[in-house]
């Protein structure tokens, strides 16, 4: 106890310059469940700043009826964050707005008159429901594919029913869909098994992309501190995502 009351909070290291851009996050205030206001915005794209990232692009949620967001709405709120952002002198870039489209019940119709915000202009970052996948959820993937988009599942370790010992993980990379583990999975953040089956993706060589999924200051605090864990710099300095490449 009185060691803790001196225990000095460790300074950020720029471990995430290896990747350079983050792909996913929630920083546009009061559209989802991210940020609540502009100034936290702020505030956690300076942790990115100091972690290391020097290129953000922006994915909220687009989930109906939860989060029914609509991209000419959330284009227009990205471009007044943006003006904010350069306002309060931040030193990163804002690259783009994008989404995250969960894949339930009501994703079908988007695909009747597609409108997708993309990440750099090509990738559609899709979820699926955190505890029961949608029947049908390949062929509506194959549909988004045959219309050109490439499609980026977001944090495939978090979903329970996703196993990284049955063929279903497998049967999505044969798909020709990208995967993308959460930072803070390899720290613990979403518990254990998370924790397990992100390193198993990363030593299968199953995953091309790797995002922070901030939605507030909280997020950002437990990013900083996982930049003092060894092992996670270890895989930024070796692995090669394709971040770099956006
Ligand atoms: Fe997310």
């Amino acid at each position: 106890m009185f060691f803790n009351l001196f225990k000095t909070k460790r300074e950020p290291r720029p471990i995430f310059e290896a990747l350079g851009t983050d792909m996913h996050c929630h920083l546009v205030p009061r559209v989802d469940d991210g940020s609540k206001c502009v100034e936290e915005s702020i505030e956690c794209l300076q942790t990115l700043k100091a972690v290391g990232y020097s290129k953000v692009f922006i994915t909220p949620h687009f989930c109906v009826p939860r989060f029914p967001n609509n991209e000419e709405d959330i284009k227009a709120r990205y471009e007044e964050l943006k003006r904010q952002v350069k306002e309060a002198g931040v030193e990163i870039e804002l690259a783009g707005i994008a989404g995250e489209y969960r894949i339930d019940s009501g994703f079908a119709p988007r695909l009747e008159a597609p409108r997708f915000l993309q990440i750099a202009g090509k990738y559609v970052l899709v979820e699926f429901p955190l505890h029961q996948q949608l029947m049908g959820c390949d062929e509506l993937i194959f549909d988004m594919q045959m219309k050109g988009y490439e499609v980026i599942l977001a944090h495939p370790e978090r979903y329970p029913y996703l196993s990284v010992n049955s063929s279903r993980m497998e049967q999505l990379k044969n798909q020709g869909v990208y995967f993308q583990i959460n930072a803070l999975s390899l720290g613990g953040f979403y518990g254990d098994e998370a924790r397990k089956k992100a390193y198993t993706m990363l030593d299968n060589k199953w995953v091309e992309f790797m995002g922070t999924d901030t939605h507030n200051t909280l997020y950002a605090q437990a990013l900083s501190d996982l930049t003092c864990d060894r092992k996670v710099a270890k895989v930024l300095e070796t692995y090669e995502f394709l971040n770099k490449t956006l």
